[in-house]
């Protein structure tokens, strides 16, 4: 049996959880590759045997980056067994259903929707700074929970987190406003006179979003808000409504393949 998981990962949450599935699968002699859908070229499904799709959440829904992906994941006549898994500040999003429902539209069984709280990247904005602890914690609840889920998946028992309609409707509405707003919370990102322009944030930019212009580095409007320029940068120079933020994502951010 071989895996494929596609995920998309701003500050390294998503991908965290994404390399304890491939671990996972590994002790029981199962291949799982991870594919990043950052600069996905094309989606091919041939020769796999299970799907999985991990997305964070922003404005209570999946980024349009995995609307996008899943709009041109191909049909499959062949009920490819799924799981879905969402990371979150919160204990639990509406993401996984709807992510799952389009999976379903296009022939995949899901067998599998889970949402993991892990540590709130964008805390300054909504809700609290989770401390190193309770970090720490999060993580090991994830892992636990990736232990469960795989087993499940492996015994082809179905587990899917139920999500009532009206939250899904409600993170619908919040999703859309969200995107509405979010050219106007990306001007909100600046460099402060720390930044050394080594680069780090404009090679690793999701979107191409970030040059450096008469010694300055820029943000242009195409930033989807992921926040892995604020939490990568060495110097911790990248500034949000001009404010310091600290690097809570130390723990995970590693694990992003980050171009040095
Ligand atoms: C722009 C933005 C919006 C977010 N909105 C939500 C939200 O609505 N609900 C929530 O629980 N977490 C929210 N978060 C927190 C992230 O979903 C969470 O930290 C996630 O695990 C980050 O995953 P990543 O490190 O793989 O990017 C938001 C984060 C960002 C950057």
């Amino acid at each position: 049996m071989k895996g494929i998981l596609y995920y998309f990962s701003g500050t390294g949450n998503t991908k965290w959880v994404a390399d304890r599935f491939k671990e996972e699968f590994g002790l029981n002699n199962i291949d799982l590759k991870l594919i990043n859908i950052e600069s996905l070229e094309e989606i091919n499904m041939k020769g796999y045997d299970f799907l999985i799709i991990g997305s964070s959440v922003y404005g209570k829904m999946q980024p349009k980056i995995v609307d996008n992906f899943l709009h041109r994941l191909p049909i499959t006549k062949k009920s490819i067994r799924s799981i879905v898994y969402s990371t979150q500040g919160a204990s639990s999003s509406a993401a996984i259903s709807v992510i799952a429902k389009e999976l379903e539209k296009k022939g995949f069984r899901v067998m599998i929707q889970s949402s993991m709280k892990m540590p709130n990247n964008f805390y300054f904005a909504s809700g609290k700074k989770p401390s190193i602890n309770e970090q720490k914690e999060m993580l090991k609840n994830a892992e636990i929970k990736v232990k469960n889920l795989t087993s499940c998946f492996l015994e082809n028992r179905e587990l899917k987190e139920k999500v009532l309609f009206p939250r899904i409707l409600l993170g619908k509405i919040s999703a859309r406003t969200f995107r509405k707003v979010l050219p106007k919370l990306s001007r909100s990102i600046t460099a402060a006179e720390e930044c050394t322009k080594c680069g780090l944030c404009l090679r690793n930019c999701p979107k191409n979003n970030i040059t450096f212009e008469n010694g300055h580095a820029i943000f242009h409007s195409k930033c989807m808000l992921c926040l892995r320029c604020i939490h990568i940068c060495p110097k911790n120079a990248i500034r949000y409504k001009g404010k310091k933020i600290s690097q809570t994502q130390k723990e995970t951010i590693n694990c992003l393949s980050l171009s040095k």
